[in-house]
């Protein structure tokens, strides 16, 4: 799901991209008949190997860490739809036009989503049955993804957990400005990432990890190597989804990685999910996981799987979008000055507390993150398998295939 980029193409580059898809598409959608699936321009797929050949160090053009060089390149070279084949024989389609996106959309209305991603991720834990009851909410498709995402979100889209942890979170905010202005740093990214897994604990497990402390930095801690088993995990998915798989049938030493990472990140899930359990009448104020705890239609299993989904998926996300928000902010001053500004109007006093009437009137701040994700989107794109046939720019693409929607 989730892949780690750097600093990409700025405005100009998007805008000329957005100029070049348009003209393109212009001529696919004018045509009435269908084009066949197979006339979808691509990269050229060789027999046993397909286009792995162009992942390839030094020789390949595209590189398995620059998901949105490949995209860049393969929009600029065969237009807003294309196929590869990755793997002989199994298709992937990425779709740039934002209304062949609008289709794919509409063609899964009323089904569950079927998604083929984080397969290494769902091997592991199908292998872990005594610890998990499915391969958690990211590789599982149908009904069974369906059980668990109707429970988790009732609690996760709740406004009110965000009013419940506002002066928690206020004050982690605070201790990493502190932290910020004292140390100066060159580099915020290691800084972001002990903000977020703060953050997540925090809201998630109702759990201090005190990860800005000095004690927290060593390279053993407990917080460092959750760090570390996440950006670990994210850093083989896409390579293990991909390729010949053959962790299929012996541990490879990409998914021996992931295996370590998770053997990690299971261990802290599983601490945290029992300790609450045990501690559930004296717990300071909801969390996620108590209001998990309490719902009968969920078990301990279902809950772990949970807790290892939100440090995987809460931390490098959210440390990543951030820094692109400040690089853009660095390079646009009269924005950071406009943001400046209205912090200033809505916090006067800097270490008054945050309230819910502010979050509500940081118009531009809200922009800002919006802008940031459109600019710098930290995800590969929004993964699909449809279930029916749909034309897309022109083309007839049956159901099965794999769509990538950047
Ligand atoms: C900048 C922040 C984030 C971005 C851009 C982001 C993006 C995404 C995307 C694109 C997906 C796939 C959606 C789909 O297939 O339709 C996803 C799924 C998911 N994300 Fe995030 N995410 C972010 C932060 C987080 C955080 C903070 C957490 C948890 C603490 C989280 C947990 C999850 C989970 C559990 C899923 C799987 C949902 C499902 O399959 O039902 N994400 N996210």
């Amino acid at each position: 799901m989730y892949a780690r980029v750097k600093l990409c193409g700025g405005r100009g580059t998007i805008k000329k991209l957005r100029a070049q898809s348009c003209s393109i598409n212009q001529c696919h959608v004018d045509s009435t008949e269908p084009k066949p699936f197979e006339n979808i321009p691509g990269p050229r797929s060789l027999p046993v190997i397909g286009t792995l050949y162009k992942y390839l160090p030094f020789i390949g053009e595209y590189n398995f860490t620059k998901l949105h060089i490949n995209g860049l390149l393969k929009k600029k070279q065969y237009g807003p739809l294309v196929r590869e084949e990755i793997v002989p024989g199994q298709s992937v389609v990425w779709v740039f036009r934002p209304e062949d996106i609008a289709e794919i959309f509409k063609a899964e209305a009323g089904l569950h989503p079927k998604r083929r991603s984080h397969l290494a991720l769902l091997k592991y834990r199908k292998d872990r049955s005594n610890v998990y009851n499915t391969g958690g909410l990211l590789p599982t498709n149908g009904t069974e993804w369906w059980r668990l995402r109707r429970e988790f979100q009732k609690v996760l889209s709740k406004p009110r957990n965000v009013v419940d942890y506002l002066e928690d979170t206020d004050a982690v905010v605070q201790e990493f400005v502190q932290l910020c202005s004292r140390e100066k740093p060159d580099d915020f990214l290691p800084l972001f990432s002990r903000l977020f897994l703060e953050l997540t604990c925090l809201v998630a497990f109702d759990v201090k990890m005190r990860s800005l402390s000095e004690e927290e930095k060593h390279p053993h801690s407990r917080s460092s190597r959750l760090i570390e088993a996440a950006f670990t995990t994210n850093s083989v998915i896409l390579k293990l989804d991909n390729g010949p798989m053959l962790w299929r049938f012996f541990e490879t030493p990409l998914y021996q990685k992931l295996r370590k990472a998770q053997n990690y990140m299971e261990e802290v899930a599983l601490q945290m999910v029992t300790q609450k359990n045990r501690d559930a009448l004296i717990c300071r104020k909801q969390s996620l996981l108590k209001e998990y705890l309490k719902n009968e239609a969920l078990d301990i299993k279902d809950i772990v799987g949970m807790a290892c989904d939100m440090l995987l998926a809460g931390v490098d996300t959210t440390t990543y979008s951030t820094s692109f928000a400040l690089y853009h902010l660095a390079i646009n001053p009269a924005v950071q000055e406009k943001l400046r500004s209205e912090a200033a109007a809505l916090l006067p006093d800097p270490m008054s507390p945050i309230t819910t009437e502010i979050l509500r009137n940081a118009t531009y701040v809200k922009a800002a993150i919006k802008e940031t994700f459109r600019l710098n989107p930290i995800s590969v794109g929004i993964g699909r398998i449809l279930q029916t046939d749909v034309v897309l720019s022109g083309y007839r693409v049956p159901k099965g295939v794999v769509y990538l929607c950047l």
